[in-house]
């Protein structure tokens, strides 16, 4: 297992181009097996989430081929299994999204129920609602779903929940409809770029969406889709996270083959902290789009709400804590979506800052400098948040579990360093620790005096040692999500 070594203190500085979206990505592929003959994917990431889906639909009779341009080709050869397994599945949620096109096109599903996660409970009602709506016999039958119809009918769907609606339930229930007989409204349908871009594929290979992009879709469903060739999305909470990453450092940043406009939220709260954004070409395609972030001004504590689409994305409230962990004063930062995706606000009070969870909040008294410390990433974006706090520490910042980043980021260690910034790969080893966070031999563990003796000398003792005895242990374990 390898972790990261982050020196801080650099100003990011340079240009970077942003990768294909991932939750893109997942449901396109999937959708590809509703379609006759070839599709053909461009700009699609190479990331682990993107093998895993590989895997899942090579084992469901799909040929899933890499050109050596990058482009990804898939084509169904055998149509007859329809289990996605629990090994399989259980690595990776958004193989869900296969339930859809397997109703839709083998008319039976057997597909493994993904199962909580870190960021917090992780139903998938909503899909089995629409589904089933749809005219699919449904039941769970030890850990998986087991659907079946004869042809999918359409329905009027509201597909709303506690939380508001879901991505990758409309993405499933938007494949199944298209390929019904008869006419679908979802009504309460998700609106994220990602869900357009799906549909947006779909009606390029036949089927007849309207309402994208909206909460109110109408599908009329159609007999056929044919594969086509698809260019998807730039990752919008990639671009997001390495804005952030040039406002964490005092940067200088440009952005190229991006889309801001599918992050006008995260853009609106920047420029509140303080940060400037500056768009160039908005109305050009997104390869000719760029963004640059500047940070002119000291910056300022600020409130933020993640939300569903066109909300502040909850996949970039992580990072946006660690951005105003590093902004005196006191910040509240609350999460509509998972209201328990709190993993990073630990770790992150490892390197130095005061953060208390209240319900669905955090509340941060944001410092002016974070300090170095080992931290533990519990899933995908919380390790780019810590990655990010590393930036802005000072001395070194050890980042453990990274394979979580592995999983949704293409090569973020080589953009961030192509931007100036100090971030090493190694094995995840005692011998690897750098000094800065050594405090023994790395034998024995140090006894209370011993690590206040070693970080602070005499003068600390006194007053530390009433506060917080306790406060010195290890964070727990978390096991994945997506
Ligand atoms: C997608 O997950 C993304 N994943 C997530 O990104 C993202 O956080 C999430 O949308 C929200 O934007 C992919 O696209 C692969 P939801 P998804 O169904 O579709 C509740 C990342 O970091 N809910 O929109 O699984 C649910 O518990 C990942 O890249 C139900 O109650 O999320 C949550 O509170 C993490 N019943 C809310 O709705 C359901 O049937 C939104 O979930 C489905 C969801």
């Amino acid at each position: 297992m390898d972790m990261f070594i982050v020196r801080g203190g650099e100003r990011l500085s340079g240009s970077v181009s942003v990768s294909g979206a991932k939750n893109s990505a997942l449901p396109l592929m999937a959708a590809a097996m509703a379609c006759e003959g070839e599709t053909t994917l461009y700009s699609i990431p190479d990331l682990v989430d993107v093998k895993t889906q590989s895997q899942v639909l090579g084992s469901l009779g799909m040929d899933v081929n890499r050109d050596p341009d990058g482009a990804l080709r898939l084509k169904t050869v055998d149509e007859t299994s329809c289990i996605a397994d629990y090994e399989l599945v259980r690595r990776m949620r958004a193989s869900v999204c296969v339930l859809g096109p397997l109703l839709a096109k083998r008319r039976m599903a057997c597909v493994s129920l993904p199962g909580g996660c870190n960021i917090g409970d992780r139903p998938i009602d909503l899909h089995l609602k629409g589904l089933s709506a749809l005219g699919a016999q449904i039941r769970v039958d030890r850990g998986y779903v087991i659907a079946r119809a004869d042809r999918l009918r359409g329905a009027n769907i509201f597909l709303g929940g506690a939380f508001g609606s879901t991505v990758t339930g409309t993405c499933n229930v938007m494949v199944a409809a298209a390929l019904a007989k008869g006419t679908t409204t979802i009504e309460s349908a998700a609106c994220e770029p990602e869900v357009v871009d799906v549909g947006n594929f779909l009606n390029a290979a036949g089927a007849k969406i309207d309402g994208l992009g909206t909460p109110f879709l109408t599908i009329e469903g159609v007999e056929q889709l044919n594969g086509v060739k698809h260019e998807v999305i730039p990752d919008r909470i990639e671009a997001a996270t390495l804005m952030i990453a040039a406002a964490i450092t005092g940067g200088d940043v440009c952005l190229k083959e991006v889309r801001p406009d599918h992050i006008t939220a995260v853009i609106e709260k920047l420029r509140e902290i303080g940060v400037t954004v500056q768009l160039a070409f908005p109305d050009q395609p997104a390869k000719k789009q760029s963004v640059t972030v500047r940070v002119t001004q000291p910056l300022r504590s600020v409130d933020c709400i993640a939300l569903p689409y066109p909300g502040i994305p909850t996949d970039v409230q992580a990072q946006l804590m660690s951005l105003l962990a590093c902004v005196p004063g006191i910040s509240i930062v609350t999460d509509k979506v998972f209201p328990d995706r709190f993993m990073h606000a630990s770790e992150l009070a490892r390197m130095g800052v005061n953060i208390r969870r209240e319900s669905a909040s955090a509340i941060l008294n944001g410092v002016s400098r974070l300090s170095g410390a080992c931290v533990m990433a519990s899933d995908l974006r919380a390790s780019a948040a810590l990655v990010l706090a590393g930036l802005a520490a000072e001395g070194e910042t050890v980042i453990r579990r990274i394979y979580h980043l592995d999983r949704g980021y293409e090569c973020l260690e080589e953009k961030l360093i192509s931007l100036g910034a100090h971030v090493e790969r190694v094995r995840d080893e005692p011998q690897n620790m750098p000094d800065s966070l050594k405090l023994t031999d790395g034998e024995s563990r140090p006894s209370y005096s011993e690590l206040l003796d070693a970080l602070t000398g005499p003068h600390w003792n006194q007053s530390v040692s009433q506060q917080n005895t306790e406060s010195v242990t290890a964070s727990q374990d978390p096991a994945d999500e997506d």
